[in-house]
């Protein structure tokens, strides 16, 4: 039996349809280095997602490695209630320096979701305590994307993950989240005033008194197709959230640790966050880690004698893991050291350049759009009208399948394909990218 049938008797993958597996099995990867991975017959495969978006610098990167080896000799966990360690404590230090300001307390989980249940656990009882028992809502945007669980799924607004659930979920309140590409008020992104904005104060008109947070995947809805909204969205949401006494949840777990360009998204703005959730790139995609980072107002809510029943009592058994935060410092490492953020700026400019040259003129590229080194190609049936493809033709699934063949793995979003590499990739491996690319598109369509 070969070991793609060995798998497929057990194994149950993530986000899959298992009888695509019938026509697609799964691919046996044995290794990897930078953007690339190799499967069991050594073919290769540019890595154009970053796995998940998480692999911030590439594959098997020796920095990383090698800082998660030396802390295996020394400490592999421990638990964190009355207990700490060095790297835990380090890595908040050097956050706090990088994270907006204001946001000064960590709470450890160990993947993106749980720092979003958290995130709406801490803001519920932070307004429960403070006096706000009225306000026990969540507000979100249409086609949001927060996670898998039931809290992070009742803030979601996809109904792909959350339809069949809906039984099961709070009533939350979705505002019609700004789509610039479609834009209703016939703006451009470079002539908008977020005009759209008035759906989110006829929202907290409504609900402002009874909503506790809105959470928010600032700039980017990377779910909902790699949709990407302006920072003035983002300013006057804070505004709105102030006047109504709302908790403002960053969600930075796709956008964080200079995946827009910025170390978060959150800096384009200008503003700060009450609550801010991180994952992701925060251990270069090596252990799975979370962060949900809170100000002090929020913590002080919970802080008092033990017999008032105030403590936030939310724990996972690997929060603060020590081999999470010695990756999570050898990230950091890099950062400072490498001048990360204005290389991928330059990679930025280059893949944008390219892929316009490249895709701008095909007629089902209905727009290139982009944010730091993450570009989205949103393919139409129709550009004039800007008709999508029905859904049931399944074109992204259908040009991931050939970019496979053609050693890319560029998993879609419905119809959009896009590109999030790490952010140590070269120009020599973005022509690359493109071509498999290009091969891929130009078979299907
Ligand atoms: C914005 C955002 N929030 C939350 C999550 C959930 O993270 P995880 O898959 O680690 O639970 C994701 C995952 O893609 C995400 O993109």
């Amino acid at each position: 039996m070969t070991l793609a049938q060995r798998d497929l008797k057990h194994i149950w993958h993530p986000c899959s349809q298992m009888k695509d597996y019938e026509t697609l099995p799964p691919i046996v990867i044995d290794h990897g280095s930078g953007v690339f991975l190799y499967d069991t017959d050594g073919k290769e495969y540019i890595d154009i997602v970053s796995s998940w978006w998480c692999n911030l610098f590439g594959h098997c990167n020796p920095k990383i490695g090698d800082a998660i080896k030396v802390q295996l000799d020394q400490l592999e966990h421990v638990i964190f209630a009355n207990f700490t360690h060095e790297g835990a404590i380090t890595l908040c230090e050097q956050l706090l320096d990088l994270i907006p300001a204001g946001l000064t307390k960590f709470n450890f989980s160990d993947n993106g979701s749980a720092a979003v249940e958290c995130a709406l656990k801490m803001a519920f009882q932070y307004q429960y305590q403070s006096g706000h028992k009225k306000k026990t809502r969540f507000m979100c945007l249409s086609d949001a994307y927060h996670g898998e669980t039931i809290g992070a799924l009742s803030v979601g607004a996809m109904d792909l993950y959350a339809n069949i659930y809906k039984p099961m979920l709070m009533d939350t309140i979705a505002v019609n989240a700004p789509d610039c590409y479609r834009c209703a008020y016939g703006k451009q992104r470079d002539n908008c005033t977020c005009e759209c904005f008035n759906h989110a104060e006829t929202a907290f008109e409504h609900y402002g008194d009874t909503a506790c947070a809105m959470i928010v995947e600032p700039l980017l809805q990377g779910s909902a197709g790699m949709r990407i909204y302006p920072p003035l969205y983002l300013k006057k949401l804070r505004k709105l959230c102030d006047h109504y006494g709302v908790l403002l949840i960053a969600d930075e777990i796709a956008t964080g640790f200079g995946r827009t360009g910025k170390m978060f998204a959150f800096d384009y703005a200008g503003i700060s966050p009450d609550i801010m959730c991180l994952s992701k790139g925060l251990t270069g995609g090596y252990l799975p880690m979370s962060i949900t980072v809170a100000t002090d107002e929020i913590y002080n809510a919970f802080y008092a004698d033990y017999k008032e029943g105030k403590a936030f009592m939310h724990s996972h058994t690997y929060s603060g893991n020590p081999l999470g935060c010695a990756a999570a410092l050898a990230v950091q490492k890099i950062f400072r050291e490498e001048d990360v953020l204005v290389r991928a700026g330059k990679r930025s400019t280059y893949l944008s350049k390219r892929l316009k040259e490249t895709f701008a003129d095909h007629p089902n590229v209905g727009e290139i759009r982009s944010i730091g080194l993450i570009h989205a190609i949103e393919l139409v049936a129709d550009k004039q009208s800007k008709r999508g493809f029905a859904s049931d033709l399944r074109m992204g699934y259908q040009i991931y399948k050939r970019a496979l063949v053609h050693g890319l793995l560029l998993r879609p979003l419905g119809n959009v394909i896009y590109f999030n590499p790490s952010l140590m990739i070269t120009e020599e491996e973005i022509e690359e990218a493109i071509r498999r690319c290009v091969l891929a598109v130009e078979e299907v369509l």
